[in-house]
């Protein structure tokens, strides 16, 4: 659906999505790197199970909330990519939430 365009001046570096090790444009924002890769969704709301992507790409609908680096509700499309970090889906209200309320 994305295509990211790139030349010989672009670097890349490596991060962990879902379990994979995959490499990508060093700079970008998570949620553009998942969209470029194709990722269908992002997240499940803790009700429904409805899946999302990123919807405004600025850091104001929320649509984009993923696990990065253990941590979850993390907004994918204010933070830039770094090299060895560890994105996942999250699932309804994300693992650290859960295990506090007891779910
Ligand atoms: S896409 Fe809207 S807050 Fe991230």
């Amino acid at each position: 659906m994305f295509k990211q365009f790139s030349d010989s001046t672009t670097n890349t570096i490596e991060v962990v999505l879902n379990g994979q090790a995959i490499q990508v444009t060093q700079g970008i924002s998570v949620a553009a790197m998942i969209l470029a890769q194709g990722l269908r969704f992002n997240r499940t709301t803790p009700v429904s199970n409805s899946k999302y992507a990123p919807f405004c790409m600025m850091g104001v609908c929320y649509d984009c909330l993923m696990v990065i680096d253990g941590k979850p509700n993390q907004r994918a499309c204010s933070i830039r990519v770094k090299q060895g970090m560890k994105i996942d889906t999250q699932q309804g209200v994300g693992p650290a939430l859960r295990t506090s309320v007891g779910g």
